[in-house]
């Protein structure tokens, strides 16, 4: 079955806008949810229709989702405050409103749902934000829907909140305090996560389906650091912290004001390795990017939209 017309939330972010442009490059009816149309302003000259909606509100829901031919549900967060099993932030976006699309969904009769997740989800993981992505896979399976569920690892690209991070911290700082050197990681490219979703919108085999997604290569968090200064021309001296100072590091971060750069639940996701368990299905039509080749255009710099980008990143907008 081809599926038309595209209901989207969480569109206006990272992810979701390279999605919306190669949709609406294959001539796709999109609408996307947003809570604040700001939010989406730089999709605004894309012939996509912005609703300002709550989507937690079931009627607002059900409303949005109503004579959609597939529903992509994008939202997500990194942080939230502590909580069991997992805080109130990761409840509301990673559980409870999957829980609504699906009976919106099921409620207006669209059979097609595709749910972002990330790799290392589990219930008994070992951070909220792995748990709760968990729990959301599960009421996601759970539904009567025909749906596909994406795992991705890190994901870069020119607005990216990583890369980009880890270049302007250098450009700045001689010394960078690094927790968890040794994470692994392996980073897929924006363009290739969207490719991904478009490929299998309307693939029956895609129903049903978990599909992991990563890049060609595995990094360590302190290689990708170095891989950041080498891009970008400088070097800050990575200091190698050890957990306990980590965790002091991160709980300094979570008490200052604004999003904090890491936390401590971000320091237990990785605790699992955020890398593929087998090859990329073949099915999502794929050859991953790698960073050499797509970062350094955007790590340098040198363009106004770069600078823009690091500056939003970092911003945590
Ligand atoms: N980026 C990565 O490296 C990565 C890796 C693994 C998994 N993922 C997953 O992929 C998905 C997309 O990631 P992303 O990087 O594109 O995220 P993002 O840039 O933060 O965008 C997420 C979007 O979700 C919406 N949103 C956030 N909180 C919401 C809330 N409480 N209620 C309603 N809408 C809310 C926002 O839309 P509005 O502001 O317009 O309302 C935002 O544009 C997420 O589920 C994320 O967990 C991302």
């Amino acid at each position: 079955m081809r599926h038309q017309a595209i209901a989207i939330i969480g569109g206006s972010g990272f992810i979701g806008s390279h999605l919306v442009n190669s949709l609406v490059e294959l001539g796709k009816d999109v609408r996307l949810a947003t809570r604040r149309r700001y939010n989406a302003r730089h999709l605004t000259l894309l012939p996509i229709d912005v609703i300002e909606t709550d989507v937690f509100d079931p009627v607002q829901l059900a409303r949005f989702v109503e004579n959609a031919d597939a529903v992509i549900n994008l939202v997500g967060t990194l942080h939230g405050k502590r909580g069991t099993p997992y805080g109130a932030e990761f409840a509301r976006s990673h559980v409870e409103l999957p829980t609504k699309i699906v009976a919106a969904c099921e409620g207006k009769g669209v059979h097609r749902l595709i749910h972002m997740s990330a790799i290392g989800a589990d219930s008994n993981g070992p951070s909220m934000y792995l748990r709760s992505k968990g729990d959301g896979e599960k009421a996601v399976h759970a539904s009567s829907l025909a749906t596909t569920i994406f795992r991705p690892s890190v994901v870069f690209g020119p607005e990216d909140k990583f890369l980009n991070q880890f270049a302007f911290l250098q450009r700045i700082f001689p010394v960078i305090p690094l927790a968890m050197p040794d994470a692994q990681f392996q980073p897929v490219y924006v363009a290739d996560v969207a490719k991904a979703i478009v490929n299998v919108l309307d693939l029956d085999a895609a129903t049903g389906r978990t599909y992991e997604l990563g890049g060609p290569s595995v990094y360590t968090l302190e290689q990708l650091v170095k891989y950041c200064g080498d891009a970008i021309g400088r070097h800050a001296r990575i200091m190698r912290l050890p957990d306990s100072l980590a965790r002091l590091q991160a709980l300094s971060f979570e008490m200052a004001p604004g999003e904090p750069i890491i936390s401590r639940d971000n320091l237990d996701s990785m605790k699992v390795p955020s890398v593929l368990s087998g090859p990329l299905a073949p099915e999502l039509g794929i050859e991953p990017a790698s960073i050499e080749t797509i970062a350094p255009v955007y790590l340098t710099g040198g363009s106004m939209r770069s600078r823009f980008n690091t500056f939003r990143a970092t911003a945590g907008r």
